[in-house]
């Protein structure tokens, strides 16, 4: 099919390029020539991932941010076509939404929510809590453990609700554990003490108690002592009647390093039979650092998104899939790596790749 596509875009191609010569041998340079359409081989609406997804009541979601989406028209369309979820990649984080103590900007989150408003998307509020992308008021400010519990309540508040029926899902926490399970240390954790996490679900609760919270982190996908840590700190506020509803697994992973399918399936089914739903949150999936061929490392690649994939789906209380990007055109790891990657399903012409291929057959399924 896609060949066959390929083919006719490429003979028509060809015909262009014939009439572009002829006009031009007869003098006539200055005539408008036609030019061939872009070659179009995203599948059509009725057969897309989110389509499939839909069928199944599960969300297939991706990260966007607004410079793509203001700038790119294929970015829009793959965005609202292929996605019935979405998680906005910087602009809900503390510096983007209070820049000045007190003073909050939400003009870039609302596009996004006005986007995924008018295409049926799901928006996952990211983040209220993090270590980093703190405003530069909030880290040279020299808080009492008071003042900051006021700083991050009134922050959580005014986030909260100003996307209060818009958006449901809130990851509330986001990697506060060490890869050795020990609580990371961060303005939170060193002012406020390990109580800042509570306070954070409690405060998101109040704010909007139709929300579903999550706690989200990487590294803990699999089972491992930063999966057990996640584990039982879930666990203790369940225990304190905390209100969290999830955990997110961010799956950053590489072809080369990545956990074994059966430990994630593992880790997800204890983290449900707990009562906790559980969500994908970030995947991405790195190719250098491998010598094979390129092709092999795209197919292997394909082969670790289609894992994981299964490997939710084969769990009720897992709703939701979503990656870090679409597109290595706007992937962040080159940016954090150092070097050039390609580890999402779309290449950066915006041409689906095996890996694409790979989830939109085991939705199918
Ligand atoms: C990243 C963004 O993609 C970058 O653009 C930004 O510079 C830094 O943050 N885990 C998370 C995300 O929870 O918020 C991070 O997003 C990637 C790692």
């Amino acid at each position: 099919m896609r060949l066959t596509h390929e083919t006719l875009l490429h003979r028509t191609f060809v015909s262009w390029l014939f009439l572009i010569l002829i006009a031009t041998s007869c003098g006539q340079a200055s005539v408008q020539v036609p030019r061939p359409k872009p070659v179009q081989v995203a599948p059509t609406p009725g057969n897309t991932l989110r389509s499939f997804a839909q069928a199944r009541g599960f969300y297939i979601g991706t990260t966007a941010n607004v410079g793509a989406l203001q700038k790119e028209q294929q970015y829009r369309n793959i965005l609202a076509a292929e996605f019935n979820m979405m998680t906005p990649e910087v602009s809900m984080k503390f510096d983007a939404t209070e820049p000045e103590q007190g003073h909050y900007t939400f003009t870039n989150g609302d596009t996004l929510v006005a986007f995924a408003k008018v295409h049926s998307m799901q928006v996952r509020g990211h983040n209220l809590v993090w270590y980093l992308a703190l405003p530069s008021w909030l880290k040279t400010g020299h808080f009492t453990r008071e003042e900051l519990m006021t700083i991050l309540h009134a922050h959580i508040l005014a986030e909260v609700s100003h996307y209060r029926g818009e958006i449901n899902i809130w990851d509330v926490v986001n990697e506060a554990i060490n890869n050795d399970g020990s609580l990371r240390a961060s303005i939170w954790s060193r002012v406020i003490g390990p109580n800042f996490l509570d306070l954070a679900f409690r405060w998101a609760h109040e704010a909007n108690p139709q929300a579903r919270l999550f706690y989200n982190d990487y590294g803990a996908e699999g089972l491992g002592q930063k999966s057990d840590a996640v584990y039982h700190m879930v666990a203790g506020m369940m225990k304190r009647g905390v209100p969290i509803n999830g955990v997110g697994l961010q799956m950053h992973v590489s072809v080369v390093e990545y956990p074994p399918p059966q430990d994630v399936l593992a880790n997800i089914r204890r983290l449900t039979a707990m009562g906790l739903e559980v969500q994908i949150t970030e995947m991405d999936v790195k190719i250098q650092n491998d010598h094979r061929p390129v092709q092999e490392r795209l197919a292997a690649e394909a082969q670790i998104y289609r894992d994981m994939l299964s490997t939710c789906l084969a769990v009720a209380r897992c709703t939701a899939f979503v990656m870090w990007g679409f597109t290595d055109r706007h992937s962040w790891i080159p940016g954090a790596t150092g070097h050039p990657d390609a580890p999402l399903i779309y290449d950066a012409g915006y041409q689906p790749k095996p890996a694409y291929f790979a989830l939109l057959n085991v939705l199918k399924q």
